[in-house]
């Protein structure tokens, strides 16, 4: 699917449910609020007191306390923090899917797979953990859920923790808007981010990999999700703005931005802080477009590659041969959300060790995404060709070894 065809598929919501609006808008002014050439062409309706969340009584925030579960997600920690979430972190696949779409706005799809996919391949099938153990919640999910070169966190064999947040990362970003009057961390600063991100880690993490679903799905998400759930909503900007505060109290930071603090896991949803509209839902298909987005200006998103146990070796790994000829390469950059999916598909049965029958549920999200998409199936993919990436193991766990040669900025 091109990129216009997944475009106008996102606008056919927008358009049957506000006609006269979006005729309306179509003439605003050319900078909309989320970056040029983004979605949305013309801005989503905005309802106050329906998206306003509330951050009060029972959402209160709460400072998790000894025994709660945090990890490397701020979306799902400041969930927890605010009793959206179990406070000790620990839920069910409804109540996650219930609560992406409450508190942010997700996508029942985007939710539904997100949820199901950590009980499967990080939890016991029905439940899984926000932090937790190797093998039982996504704290330990490295190169299965989680993935290097993300947004802010570190990646796991080039600071031995995957948990922790380099001030050098955080001050990078918020200095990419300097002014804290004007800012705004839309999809067009995400993207410049993003390649930034990818080329630290090709020349700061001797092992870095990239892979097939954790970095080309996974990885794109911890950039796009920033923007389009972090960022509040208003009438004037309905779209949403992420400026300098909000930003900070998503990923519990405080201080300036040269100078940065990071408070650990007490991620908050600010007070006053308005989420995307119920007919705005951030889907897959939505999410698409975000990572042909970033791939525009930085086409090396759109493949799997990793260093070779040195930095700046990084090299390519073959599509066609990972997927015995299932996708080229051509193919793999014009939906890279569908070779994502359809490897996380073929991968999860020797990913998890599960049989069929329990992976039932996995494969129903995946299926009504992959078809949503018009994916082309893997039979079954070669792993043998990720034997080339020293960095690619199936359960690194939240701690390991820091890799001889990494480059730690501070
Ligand atoms: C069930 C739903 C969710 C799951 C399973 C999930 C899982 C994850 C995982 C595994 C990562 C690590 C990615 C990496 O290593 O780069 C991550 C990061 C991230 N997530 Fe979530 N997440 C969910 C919902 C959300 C929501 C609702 C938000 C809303 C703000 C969010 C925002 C983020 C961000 C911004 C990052 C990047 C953190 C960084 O800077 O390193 N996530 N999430």
């Amino acid at each position: 699917m091109t990129r216009l065809a997944v475009v106008a598929a996102c606008l056919a919501g927008y358009a049957a449910a506000f006609p006269r609006l979006e005729s309306h808008l179509l003439s605003r002014a050319a900078a909309p609020p989320q970056g040029a050439g983004a979605l949305p062409v013309t801005p989503p309706p905005f309802d106050a007191s329906a998206q306003l969340v509330s951050t009060s009584g029972q959402y209160a925030f709460v400072p998790p306390g000894p025994g709660d579960a945090r990890g490397e997600c701020p979306g799902l920690n400041a969930m927890a923090n605010h009793g959206y979430l179990p406070h000790n972190g620990y839920a069910t696949i409804a109540q996650f899917t219930e609560a992406c779409q409450t508190v942010f706005g997700m996508g029942a799809d985007l939710a539904a797979f997100l949820a199901v996919y950590g009980a499967v391949v990080d939890g016991d099938l029905t439940a899984w953990s926000i932090g937790g153990l190797p093998h039982t919640g996504i704290g330990g999910s490295h190169n299965d859920y989680e993935a290097d070169s993300s947004p802010l966190h570190a990646d796991l064999y080039q600071y031995g923790n995957l948990y922790t947040l380099p001030k050098s990362q955080a001050s990078q970003l918020l200095n990419m808007q300097s002014d804290a009057s004007t800012a705004n961390y839309n999809l067009e600063v995400l993207r410049e981010f993003r390649a930034t991100r990818f080329q630290q880690s090709v020349s700061e993490n001797p092992k870095f990999f990239y892979g097939p679903f954790t970095g080309m799905a996974v990885s794109q998400a911890a950039f796009t999700f920033i923007y389009r759930f972090m960022a509040n909503k208003s009438s004037e900007a309905p779209e949403g703005i992420l400026n300098q505060d909000v930003l900070k109290s998503f990923y519990a930071l405080s201080g300036t931005n040269d100078d940065v603090s990071w408070s650990g896991c007490h991620n908050r949803i600010p007070d006053n802080w308005y989420k995307r509209n119920t007919v705005d839902a951030y889907t897959i298909p939505y999410f698409l477009t975000d990572v042909l987005y970033f791939s525009e200006t930085f086409p090396q998103l759109n493949g799997v590659g990793c260093n070779n146990g040195s930095v700046n070796t990084y090299d390519t790994i073959s599509v066609s041969t990972l997927t015995n000829g299932a996708y080229t390469a051509a193919e793999v950059a014009a939906n890279p959300i569908c070779f994502a999916l359809e490897y996380a598909a073929a991968d999860v049965p020797s990913l998890t060790g599960l049989p069929t029958a329990e992976l039932g549920p996995l494969a129903s999200v995946l299926s009504s995404a992959t078809s949503e998409l018009k994916c082309k199936p893997i039979a079954a993919i070669n792993k043998g060709a990720l034997e080339a990436c020293p960095g690619f193991t199936l359960y690194g766990g939240p701690t390991a070894p820091v890799a001889k040669g990494a480059i730690q900025p501070s």
